[in-house]
């Protein structure tokens, strides 16, 4: 049996960022499940090389677009050896590029297929039109009227709606692949295979896309206008469009179209793929891929299963645009590589959207690794080592002695727990099955939450004082370890070093990667074996000193790229002088993209699909991104001045900005300036509030009035009154006179201005 896994292969202009690490994860954990089952599995991952945005990221780096390329899988290749996901590490089995000779070979034979073969209505597949219209290089996707904005001057292009670049006008020869025949066996595909889509909303979602009708697409572009791309068979004025491209790799990277490729990995032998994406990119995966199939005579995919994206923490899609991207060298510096993984499948729901703060990453370290796993894995094998000579106990008490055990209230013979542990492997195997990763991670920490209350409720330490207990103390602890030999089992898809840490310390030698969690009995760890040095797992995480110290570092990095200086790992040593304050916003949140500051489409790709929840691609107005802020702005402006003076969204969303009511006013003796007042903010209690308007406003003026307090400053004291807030105010004339912002329209208290 044998089982092809495929990520995305990620555009070669732009770094990777935590978005990219989490379907690395993910699909990491999937293959490392599947290979501890016995099943021979293939895993996928690489670049996607060529197209128009490549092309002009290498043009404004100065370099050739393979060089360009060459840069950003360097980087890929350091995150996946950092986080250990490469073939090193048992990780990824090929780093696919599509800039490969052997990827040219076998995407042109599949061109040639496609163009001999028959739509299901009997047509060319392929045929030669002429192509006008808008398409987005950042998206790599030709752009219907509900697709853009219109310019706000005549004459100037649309812009995209998902990046609010200006699309470019194309008018030209062209291939077009007939979509529009292929609804009815697309749809047929769908209704036939319920699993073919998943999750489930987002079949619905992909099958009322293909309802809504097909539209033929164009699939190459003149060589004059793309030239970094792989040329189209028998016409070499062309190239082909890149997603065409871009999702043949799946196939060319295990021989389709190349007998050495063939002959090294195996079409017939891996064939088909599960692919793994994000919801960004479902439409080219569900909709386009198995249309291309189709007309290829080559079998449709396994399955494509689409998870949700990251979010920052105010609920925003995370991208370079905003700044607000995780960034991958602060990430591996301040926790565990598995916490990382741990938190990405337990926080976010699988299929669902998700949202990263590093301090939701700090809690769940610190509870459910240092105070769960790792507590119970240093408790378990510290009291063997104190109580047992550091020799596996026997788990077995004596008739004689259950008597003894039951008075204590331990189970005299270990089926309950087993009985459970048992129950809750199958249910987490069942949750890992449909990719219900924090489902089954809490299955699975229902087992420790079992195991700490049978400690806790045995008390070993006090066994230990008697030693007609002994035979209690000793069952107690083995249930303790052999529950963490199965945890180390059960757990090393998702946490493989630290569980062959645990493993280790447990001294058993058996290859956790080739250990199937179904297999597991109870009762195989074998009594009177030595276990190893103890060590803790996961170090408690000190929450202020590593903020502020992920602060600093933040800080730090901004501000040494700010003056030029090295950034050693990331910095682009070709590139342009780095934009300042581009430089700073890309740091404060996020990812080591700042070398690539000078282009001023990098910032989106990468983010290219959607908002939150809009889905397929390209095609919701809805899924509008954040206004075109600073970073689009000042980015398409290389050199500007004043760009160093721009804050990023994110400096502005640290201010809490509500609408308040004044509840009462009053004067405060002795003080011409300041009015003491309460105001309702939409919280159980009314903040007090000390203004310097009273020379301007009277009590009487303020009762009842609606204005904007900034409700996140720090208390301070006034004239022995403590000042919960701060109003805002315009402030006129030489003298500095306060005019209260207010609104216009009816407004609830404690609305957020945002
Ligand atoms: N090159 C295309 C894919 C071609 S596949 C034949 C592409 N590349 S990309 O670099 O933009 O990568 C997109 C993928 O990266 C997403 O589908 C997802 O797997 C991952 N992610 C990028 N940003 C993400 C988040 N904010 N959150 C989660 N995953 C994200 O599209």
């Amino acid at each position: 049996m044998t089982f092809y896994l495929t990520t995305p292969i990620y555009y070669a202009n732009s770094l990777p960022h935590l978005g990219h690490l989490y379907t690395m994860i993910v699909a990491d954990t999937i293959a490392r499940h599947k290979r501890q089952q016995g099943i021979e599995t293939f895993f996928l991952t690489g670049t996607d090389e060529h197209g128009i945005n490549i092309e002009r990221a290498a043009e404004r780096n100065n370099r050739t677009p393979k060089e360009q390329a060459d840069y950003v899988v360097s980087y890929f290749k350091k995150m996946t050896a950092e986080f250990g996901l490469d073939t090193e590490h048992g990780g990824y089995d090929i780093f696919m590029r599509t800039s490969e000779p052997f990827h040219y070979e076998g995407v042109s034979e599949f061109w040639r297929r496609a163009a001999r073969g028959k739509t299901p209505k009997g047509n060319d597949a392929i045929y030669k039109g002429h192509y006008e219209g808008w398409f987005c290089a950042a998206c790599a996707a030709y752009k219907s009227e509900d697709e853009y904005a219109k310019p706000q001057n005549a004459g100037d292009p649309p812009t995209c709606l998902i990046h609010d670049i200006a699309l470019d006008r194309i008018s030209e020869d062209s291939y077009f692949f007939r979509l529009s025949d292929y609804g009815d066996a697309l749809l047929e595909l769908y209704e036939s295979r319920p699993n073919f889509v998943q999750p489930e909303t987002r079949r619905n979602e992909v099958m009322s896309f293909v309802r809504g009708g097909l539209q033929d697409l164009s699939v190459s572009r003149l060589k004059s206008s793309v030239s970094w791309g792989v040329p189209v068979p028998d016409d070499p004025e062309h190239t082909m469009y890149v997603w065409f491209d871009a999702l043949t790799n799946y196939i060319t990277a295990i021989g389709f179209g190349n007998e050495q490729q063939n002959r090294a990995v195996g079409f017939e032998k891996f064939w088909p793929a599960l692919h793994l994406v994000g919801k960004d990119i479902l439409r080219f995966h569900a909709v386009y891929w198995p249309a291309f199939l189709m007309a290829a005579g080559v079998e449709q995919p396994r399955a494509i299963v689409a998870h949700g994206m990251w979010l920052d923490p105010n609920g925003r899609k995370m991208s370079k645009t905003l700044g607000n991207t995780i960034d991958l060298d602060v990430l591996s510096k301040h926790f565990p590589v598995d916490a990382i993984r741990y938190f990405c499948l337990r926080d976010m729901v699988f299929g669902q959207d998700g949202r990263f703060g590093y301090e939701a990453l700090i809690d769940r370290t610190n509870s459910d690794l240092a105070s769960g796993l790792g507590n119970l894995s240093s408790r378990t094998l510290t009291m063997i080592k104190r109580y047992n000579s550091g020799r596996v106990p026997s788990g077995v008490i004596s008739e004689d002695k259950l008597l003894l055990a039951k008075r204590t209230g331990v189970d005299t013979d270990a089926t309950t727990i087993a009985g459970f542990i048992e129950h809750a492997r199958v249910q987490y195997l069942q949750e890992l099955e449909t990719y219900s990763f924090s489902r089954a991670l809490e299955v699975a920490w229902s087992i420790i939450a079992r195991i700490d209350k049978m400690i806790s409720e045995a008390k070993p330490w006090e066994l230990a004082k008697d030693v007609n207990q002994s035979q209690t103390l000793s069952a107690v602890l083995y249930r303790a370890a052999e529950t963490l030999r199965w945890l180390c089992v059960m757990l090393y898809p998702v946490m493989p070093a630290a569980t062959q840490e645990i493993w280790s310390q447990l001294n058993l030698s058996e290859k956790l990667a080739e250990l199937d969690p179904a297999n597991l009995k109870w009762g195989e760890l074998k009594e009177g074996a030595p276990i190893g040095e103890v060590k803790a797992i996961f170090p408690r995480i000190d929450k202020a000193k590593t903020m502020e110290e992920i602060d600093r570092n933040t800080e730090d990095r901004s501000q040494k790229t700010e003056a030029g200086g090295q950034r050693s790992e990331v910095r682009d040593q070709k590139s342009e002088a780095p934009l300042p304050g581009r430089a700073r916003d890309a740091l404060r949140g996020s990812s080591p993209t700042v070398s690539e500051g000078s282009d001023p489409t990098t910032p989106v790709l990468g983010q290219h699909a959607t908002e939150a929840d809009a889905v397929l691609g390209a095609s919701q107005p809805a899924a509008r991104p954040a206004p075109p802020q600073h970073a689009t702005e000042a980015d398409a402006v290389p050199g500007a001045t004043g760009v160093a003076n721009f804050i990023d969204i994110t400096d502005f969303t640290k201010v809490e900005l509500r609408v308040g009511q004044v509840l009462t006013a009053a004067r405060i003796p002795k003080s011409d300036k300041l009015l003491l007042l309460t105001v309702d903010i939409g919280e159980e209690k009314a903040r007090q509030i000390l203004a310097g308007i009273a020379e301007h406003y009277t009590p009487e003026e303020m009762l009842g009035r609606k204005i904007a307090v900034v409700t996140n400053l720090k208390p301070r004291k006034m004239r022995g009154h403590e000042s919960q807030g701060m109003l805002l105010a315009a402030s006129v004339g030489e003298n500095d006179k306060p005019v209260l912002a207010t609104f216009a329209e009816e407004i609830p208290n404690g609305a957020r201005l945002k």
